[in-house]
């Protein structure tokens, strides 16, 4: 997040806010090691996996991947925007607020993500403007046959894109706004000179939504990042949704999450499908509800929602592409730590028409099935348990299934099975036994359900490389080895490269990372940046060496694999060529 606070100012001010210090008002804090430790504010745990590093004034939860500098801190602590706490800080430490640029200037050096974003908060204020204007009626007539009250619609932002071609581009281009950054926000598409092939064709453009009722999406701080668009009737595509653009990304944010944010203490969240499941649901007064963007659960929205819930629920919708998708869901939530839940809406409804027809009891009412139990549900319904080969079947798939549960879980399920199998214990366990993950030994502890455990350190699927450029960056980063040991090539990863360049330049570690473009980098540049664990100077320099030699090995021993290919692949007369080069590469290896 760019902001207008001349950044030696906000250096200052970090420098004036001592991370652990302020931390500690909010978390109780113990020291060991370098570090101080506690309970997450972000999650609910039993366990420190919280993390403050006084040294680089950076926080970080192992658990929940919450991370960032002291301005995130109170950003998320006290659920404040970035100036808003900006200004907390700022008069803590009794430092005047600086002179903001002045607006024309600060026009000008405004970075394109802002520019962006403001346009799309004018696109939702236009969109919300027209709803009650007689260009929006159909739309408005729309939201509320579908059972929408006034405040909720007032609630969620929801607004009407009119029948027009251009009505939304010229109000935008009106209000100052370029054809490129419409094109940019996806909000306006543009068929001009290349398209037509010829230099001198005239530039045409069009809005992207027309005659939709429309469902801005919102981040945890308030931005409008995109939206989504309702088909009227039965035009299609029923849903018209912006694809990723420079400030919006499908795969890693919720939609609600700025309604999320608000709620604190929440049990659960619940996770639908769809914007309108959201929306009724939260009429309905069920809280904590969002929903994936027209995605299957994506690994980052599942850590995105541990930070405001210690469960999640899926409450997809109850046919069966909602049920497939609920396996997969529970897979990436298992993934992550997530303990889950499930929702299962009967009748094939969606959780729209389930509340609609049941009501808010009857949503409450609804038990909420393990994913175990869900598992095995959906196994007995694709086998036919009435016959012999069938219930063998079950009983092999089902023993995969409970033999990665704890003991007391397990035996519950075990008992089913025997009812529903009619096998004895004793075969089943011996089943059980064969299905425990890695080994068969009898002392071989079944894996616990990884609720409240901190994540390893490093995924064990991340490649050495990248492992070493994160390494690298966070050695840098203390400024005490010498620049020159590493060069941008070494950077494969698109984000290390340009932290690296960001602190090449100069700029601070907590600069980085408090302009990190979303929550998600948020989180992975904290996690990089924690100081590296070493004793001395010498040790650094020592580490940095390795590091670069690992990742420079690994560049050429995928180089020669690649050679490897391409010798078999190509005609005769190229091969000798390759072959030196792979040599040399070899000899450079061997050194
Ligand atoms: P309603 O019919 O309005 O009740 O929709 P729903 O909320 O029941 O949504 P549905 O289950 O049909 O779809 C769930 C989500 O998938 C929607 O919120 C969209 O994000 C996405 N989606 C649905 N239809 C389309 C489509 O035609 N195109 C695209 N790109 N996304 C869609
Ligand atoms: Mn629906």
């Amino acid at each position: 997040m760019a902001s207008r606070y001349p950044s030696s100012w906000l250096d200052e001010l970090r420098a004036r806010s001592d991370l652990v210090q302020i931390v500690s008002g909010y978390v109780s804090l113990k020291k060991n090691g370098r570090k101080y430790w506690g309970l997450c504010p972000f999650h609910g745990e039993k366990t420190a996996s919280f993390s403050v590093d006084g040294e680089r004034q950076l926080y970080y939860c192992f658990g929940c991947k919450a991370g960032g500098t002291v301005i995130n801190f109170i950003m998320d602590i006290e659920r404040m925007d970035f100036s808003e706490a900006v200004a907390f800080l700022a008069e803590r430490a009794h430092m005047p607020l600086p002179e903001l640029e002045n607006s024309e200037e600060y026009e000008r050096r405004r970075t394109q993500r802002e520019r962006l974003l403001s346009a799309n908060r004018e696109a939702a204020r236009f969109y919300n403007e027209l709803l009650y204007q007689p260009e929006g009626a159909a739309s408005l007539d729309y939201l509320q046959k579908r059972g929408l009250t006034a405040n909720v619609i007032r609630r969620f932002g929801l607004g009407a894109s009119p029948e027009s071609w251009t009505a939304l581009t010229d109000h935008m281009l009106e209000q100052g706004f370029t054809l490129d950054e419409l094109r940019l926000a996806g909000l306006t598409v543009v068929k001009g000179q290349e398209e037509a092939g010829q230099a001198d064709a005239p530039v045409r453009y069009f809005d992207m939504f027309r005659n939709r009722a429309m469902f801005p999406i919102i981040d945890m701080y308030g931005n409008v990042l995109a939206f989504g668009g309702r088909s009227l009737g039965k035009q299609n595509p029923k849903y018209l949704n912006t694809s990723d653009t420079p400030v919006f990304n499908k795969r890693r944010g919720v939609y609600a999450a700025n309604l999320l944010r608000k709620q604190r203490h929440l049990e659960r969240v619940v996770l639908v499908e769809g914007y309108m499941d959201v929306i009724s649901l939260s009429q309905f007064g069920v809280e904590g509800v969002c929903a994936t963007l027209g995605t299957a659960l994506t690994n980052e929205q599942a850590r995105l929602l541990r930070r405001f819930a210690p469960k999640v629920y899926l409450g997809y919708d109850g046919d069966s592409a909602g049920q497939h998708a609920i396996l997969r869901g529970l897979d990436i939530l298992e993934e992550e730590g997530v303990p889950a839940g499930v929702l299962d809406f009967p009748d094939r409804l969606d959780p729209d028409e389930f509340i609609r027809r049941d009501g808010a009891e009857g949503f409450q009412r609804l038990p909420v099935i393990s994913p175990a139990a869900y598992r095995l549900l959906r196994l007995r319904d694709a086998m036919d348990l009435s016959s012999q080969e069938g219930k063998i079947a079950y009983a092999r798939e089902a023993a995969k299934v409970i033999s990665a549960l704890d003991p007391v879980e397990r035996e519950i399920h075990i008992r089913d099975l025997m009812v529903q199998t009619g096998f004895p214990r004793e075969t089943l366990l011996d089943q059980l036994q064969l299905s425990v993950p890695g080994s068969a030994a009898p002392e071989n502890a079944p894996r616990k359900i990884s609720s409240s455990r901190p994540s390893p350190p490093s995924e064990p699927g991340k490649s050495k490389s990248l492992a070493a450029q994160e390494k690298l960056i966070s050695i840098l980063a203390s400024g005490q080895i010498p620049e020159d040991i590493v060069e941008e090539k070494d950077f494969e990863d698109d984000e290390l490269k340009s932290i690296y360049m960001r602190l090449i330049r100069g700029e601070s570690v907590q600069s980085v990372i408090d302009q990190a473009p979303d929550d998600a980098s948020r989180s992975r540049y904290s996690e990089i940046l924690l100081s590296p664990v070493a004793e001395s100077k010498d040790q650094l320099i020592t580490m940095a060496s390795e590091c670069v030699d690992k990742i420079r090995k690994s560049r050429i021993r995928n180089r020669c694999k690649e050679l490897e290919q391409q010798i078999l692949d190509c005609p005769e007369e190229r091969r000798g060529e390759l072959m030196l080069e792979l040599q040399e590469l070899r000899k450079q290896l061997k050194k």
